[in-house]
């Protein structure tokens, strides 16, 4: 059985007055749910601060993003033990802000997700087509690539340890959501690609969240589907109440 885990990805957005005053309001109004897996990303430097807040509960901290090495001449990054360190138990890799704006390739993406399951740092891997990929009927062509290459070399064991996060590029922070059904079929494929590579049963136990403008009145549609098992949410998980109301539809499904 594979329990929901919803995440909400802050990327660079809040104060630090806000983000602990976000991570409070989560942490209280989310104490009685039991059926999801509740994780916020915020921005590095207020990790240590979030993780005051919420220790002790059962949210999850994340970062949005590590190296792969573990130190030396690599100026504004972030190695994956420091993350671990200032709390985090998950890491978001391969988000396609990290591979569109900032250039992020398959082989640096795989050897971040080797590094982070070497030290218990779980990874959120994501993937997604742009929209011309999509319209050109590419989209099985290169999720099927980014996941191949992602986790080239990757043993079943190793690959369990991972989520995964299928973010259409055209959907993210775009209002344009996947019909429950679109995401579905993708799902499903990744889910088949996994089975392959890694086995059914490591294939039917990994968590494989949808994102792309998630909001609260279309998360329940796509967490029915079946292979749906969670969601990475952006814009919508900046203000308390919409964050809320989207791990409560989860927690009564
Ligand atoms: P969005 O972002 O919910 O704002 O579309 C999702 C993401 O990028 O993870």
């Amino acid at each position: 059985m594979r329990k929901p885990f919803i995440v909400g990805n802050w990327k660079m957005n809040l104060s630090l007055k806000e983000a602990v005053q976000l991570a409070g309001d989560i942490k209280s109004e989310s104490a009685g749910v039991k059926n999801v897996d509740i994780g916020i990303c915020p921005p590095f430097v207020f990790i240590s601060s979030v993780y005051d807040v919420i220790k002790g509960s059962s949210v999850i901290l994340g970062a949005q993003n590590v190296h792969d090495e573990d130190g030396g001449a690599f100026t504004g990054e972030v190695a994956g033990f420091m993350a671990k360190e200032a709390g985090c138990t998950y890491v978001i890799i391969g988000h396609s802000e990290r591979r569109h704006v900032f250039g992020e390739t398959d082989e640096f993406i795989n050897r971040k997700l080797k590094k982070c399951v070497s030290i218990e740092l779980a990874p959120i891997f994501c993937v997604g087509e742009k929209l011309e990929q999509r319209e050109a009927g590419k989209t099985n062509d290169v999720i099927g690539e980014q996941l191949r290459n992602g986790l080239k070399d990757f043993t079943a064991d190793a690959a369990g340890k991972l989520v995964i996060a299928y973010e259409p590029v055209w959907a993210i922070g775009t209002g344009k959501t996947a019909t429950p059904d679109q995401a579905n079929e993708v799902h499903a494929f990744i889910r088949d690609v996994l089975s392959t590579e890694f086995g059914a049963k490591v294939a039917g136990d990994m968590v494989i969240q949808y994102g792309g403008s998630v909001k609260p009145d279309n998360i329940k549609e796509l967490l029915l589907q079946n292979d749906i098992d969670g969601a990475l949410v952006g814009g919508a998980s900046l203000k308390a109440d919409s964050f809320l109301s989207m791990i409560k539809t989860a927690d009564s499904l």
